[in-house]
């Protein structure tokens, strides 16, 4: 694991440490860096309603959107899983749709990493290209 992808590593459990998931006690932590190197990091948020619940991933990403960022390189997911926790279809289609082919790292809280491409996690996706946009 390169260093940089460590440092991110290290924000990413940070986020964690903020989720508010008092519901599931599952918390998620994920850091989303712009092709200059700008960081954006989120957590899930959970609502007594359950299905307003918002992932860790989608959170970074619309930070990042409502900052003006548009170009990102890689995303950071961290959650405490033996087995490391990818991200759910619904953040697959949001991670494709504003970041693309990106780089994903997946870790956990013991040192466990996984890198993988975003078209791995989400072949053949729906996208603006079918809508002529
Ligand atoms: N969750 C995330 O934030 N990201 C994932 O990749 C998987 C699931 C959250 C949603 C919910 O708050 C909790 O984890 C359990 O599903």
């Amino acid at each position: 694991m390169k260093k940089d992808s460590e440092k991110l590593i290290e924000i990413a459990k940070q986020a964690r440490a903020r989720a508010s998931a008092p519901f599931s006690d599952f918390k998620v932590g994920a850091v989303l860096q712009g092709k200059t190197g700008e960081n954006f990091t989120g957590c899930n948020i959970e609502n007594a309603s359950y299905g307003l619940t918002m992932c860790a991933e989608r959170v970074a990403i619309f930070k990042a959107i409502s900052e003006g960022a548009r170009d990102f390189q890689k995303m950071v997911i961290v959650a405490d899983t033996d087995k490391l926790t990818p991200p759910c279809g619904a953040c697959r289609q949001i991670i494709w749709e504003f970041c693309g082919d990106i780089e994903i790292i997946l870790a956990n809280l013991r040192g466990k990493t996984e890198i993988l491409q975003m078209k791995e996690l989400f072949p053949r996706a729906f996208d603006a290209n079918f809508l002529n946009k």
